[in-house]
């Protein structure tokens, strides 16, 4: 079976949850190039070290902790010197969320609450798109605050609204009848069918929000007649900036330009610039596309590439643009890096070309010791590639209106990372190397747009999906979270890489040189291999001090807060593979402690964490739920919980939570 009939599967596949569905389609990878897989190099790389060897090795790394370990670890917590200042919380699963003794975990927005003072009430039973644009969106991920007045009590929360799981949304919708998968009759969650108003709620609750916000005898509130509060949604207007505005391949019949879009979907992680912009990530945006394209039809390999065709959602049945049999060059204007001004509720955002289109799982930035700003993006699918853009220019700290033109121009560079621990980032350059039109590339818009392509091209190396990028600027080093790759052969992994299906993922640090982040030539380590330490066939590395409660699988989303702490979000953690909700977990990267984490927060049941964002007081936690109650055979009737309003007919609700510590003061 190849790889584009194992997603219609997944597609199909109504054992599995929505959400399962979309991440058995990360799970095959459309990467089809003879680079060399991560994997590849981790396992080279130690053999060669010499670190470990033969069958041995893969009970040598399990057994580096034992259950008694644990249990000893939890004891001796209390007294180990670790910069994280909290009591961990028990791992498991239950219908709501958990934070550390002494913290409150408040409940600050929700999916369908107002952000306006005009906003409309929210009745679950009565939606409607137009009453949806008011409120706030459904699957918060990236949280971004942005300080009002140079306060850490006041300010903007930029929150990027992922996806939407209709038949949680939705009453009466989908419904738990038999389906037949294999030969076998089992329960599943059978879709309803989509209407034009659905879809356009569905379009409504994409996107974004920038709310204005307060912290009032300590707790957080919403401010409804903020001036810049606003919502960006699947069909807010957007401009193309960079090399490829213009290019052929961007004109559709109502751009012939090829310089406007309308919307932005799928918006994942994200990053807040040094100029107080907003960066919404475009992640999987091929599930919005239906339609064919033709095997012998000249795009065809390039949208394979790209996952695109057979999406899950119905949008294309009542908007021409996202069936791609009627526009083809549509989803050439999806996958990129979107920046706003929150600032100006009537700013028009901006897709940057110059970052590349692949499946941006974030865009996280930093001021580079000579002024330019490098930003560091996953392509978040199986095999696919780590990535930095350095800019042309300098930040300039008394010239907004020149920083936001700053994404505009610069170089893409790709990871490639070789077995002795140095990597090399490579240009993705029109001209250089393989990229010219001989090999497809006819100019830099065309290397941009197929991003993919070209960097299959220069050899990068296949990662086990990346997820967020972080860097450091206090330490010069960068954490990749590699969320899990569960297509890993397990004839590419032996005892020094013992990770043949990557079910629970790792973490890989890269230290770039002389705390230069547009460096080239970097070096890398592998911070965790993630997953249970008790269970020598996982060869998870956490330290021998991390507990029974602080080891994590599936990292995801990332933090690193004003002190340079390291904070982990994870997405797949639960029940039957875990033994736990995801959350967030505080992991040391520096010292004897390096390697330990510890369990911070945790989300209900069926929910992903996603966030997190710390102001710079390091005061309040910012964390997203989403998705909560997505577990078992979830629909509108039928949710894992109805966390966090926990009342009959109302459906569970995405939400936004503010961590503070009671009585104030610094988080952990
Ligand atoms: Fe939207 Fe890769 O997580
Ligand atoms: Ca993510
Ligand atoms: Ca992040």
């Amino acid at each position: 079976m190849d790889q584009f009939d194992e997603r219609h599967n997944a597609d199909t596949d109504y054992r599995l949850t929505p959400q399962d569905r979309i991440e058995a389609k990360e799970d095959y990878g459309q990467n089809c190039s003879a680079n060399d897989t991560m994997g590849d190099i981790i396992h080279r790389r130690f053999s060669r070290r010499g670190f470990l060897g033969g069958s041995l090795a893969v009970a040598a790394i399990g057994a580096t902790v034992s259950p008694l370990a644990l249990i000893a670890a939890d004891q001796a917590r209390a007294a180990s010197a670790s910069p994280f200042d909290f009591e961990e919380i028990e791992a498991g699963v239950d219908e709501t969320h958990h934070v550390a003794k002494g913290y409150d975990a408040d409940v600050l927005l929700s999916w369908g609450d107002k952000l306006f003072a005009d906003s409309p009430d929210f009745d679950p039973m009565s939606q409607s798109a137009e009453k949806q644009r008011r409120l706030f969106g459904y699957n918060n991920d990236y949280v971004g605050f942005i300080p009002l007045d140079g306060s850490a009590d006041h300010g903007l929360l930029v929150v990027n609204h992922e996806y939407t799981n209709a038949e949680l949304m939705f009453p009466n919708w989908a419904k738990i009848g038999k389906v037949t998968e294999d030969g076998t009759e089992e329960d599943g969650v059978i879709k309803g069918e989509y209407t034009k108003e659905l879809v356009d709620i569905e379009m409504a609750a994409h996107g974004g929000t920038v709310v204005e916000i307060r912290k009032v005898d300590g707790k957080w509130r919403p401010v409804l007649d903020g001036k810049m509060n606003r919502r960006i949604t699947a069909e807010t207007e957007m401009t193309i900036s960079g090399p490829a505005a213009g290019h052929d391949w961007l004109k559709t019949s109502a751009d012939p330009d090829g310089t406007k879009v309308v919307g932005t979907i799928n918006n994942c992680a994200g990053g807040v610039t040094a100029w107080g912009t907003w960066l919404m990530a475009e992640e999987n945006v091929n599930n919005y596309f239906m339609g064919e394209i033709k095997e012998d039809a000249p795009i065809f390999a390039a949208m394979k590439r790209y996952g695109i065709q057979g999406g899950e959602y119905a949008w294309g049945q009542f908007h021409d643009r996202f069936d791609v049999t009627k526009e083809p060059n549509e989803p050439n204007r999806f996958g990129w890096v979107v920046e706003v001004d929150p600032m100006d509720p009537n700013s028009v955002p901006v897709k940057h070309t110059a970052l590349g289109r692949f499946k941006h799982e974030g865009c996280e930035s930093v001021i580079n010791k000579d002024g330019r700003v490098v930003v560091y993006c996953g392509d978040d699918e199986r095999f696919d590639y780590v990535y930095k853009f350095v800019s042309t220019g300098t930040f300039n700290p008394d010239d907004r209106a020149a920083n936001m033109k700053l994404l505009d121009e610069g170089t893409l560079h790709v990871a490639k990372f070789h077995e002795d621990g140095t990597m090399e980032w490579l240009p993705l350059i029109h001209g250089q190397g393989p990229l010219t039109a001989e090999n497809g590339f006819s100019s830099q818009a065309e290397v941009l747009i197929h991003a993919r392509l070209a960097a299959d091209a220069l050899g990068a190396t296949k990662m086990d999906r990346p997820e967020d990028v972080q860097p450091n600027p206090k330490t010069g080093k960068v954490y990749c979270m590699l969320t899990n790759n569960s297509k890993r052969k397990d004839e590419q992994v032996d005892a020094a890489n013992p990770r043949g299906k990557n079910k629970f993922g790792h973490i890989i640090e890269i230290t770039e040189t002389d705390m230069d982040f547009a460096s080239t030539k970097s070096r890398w380590d592998v911070l965790l291999k993630c997953g249970d330490p008790s269970v020598a066939e996982v060869g998870a590395s956490f330290s021998t001090s991390t507990t029974r409660n602080g080891w994590f699988g599936m990292p995801d989303n990332c933090a690193v807060d004003a002190e340079g702490r390291l904070w982990v979000a994870t997405d797949g953690n639960n029940e039957k593979d875990t033994g736990r909700t995801d959350g967030i977990w505080a992991v040391e990267t520096e010292g004897e402690g390096r390697g330990t984490s510890k369990l911070f927060f945790r989300v209900p049941m069926g929910a992903e964490m996603c966030g997190p964002c710390l102001t710079p007081d390091v005061a309040t936690f910012f964390v997203a739920v989403q998705h909560p109650g997505d577990a078992g055979l979830p629909t509108f009737e039928t949710p894992a919980t109805r966390w966090p309003d926990f009342k009959d007919g109302m459906p569970p609700r995405p939400s936004v939570v503010a961590i503070t510590r009671q009585g104030g003061g610094r988080i952990a």
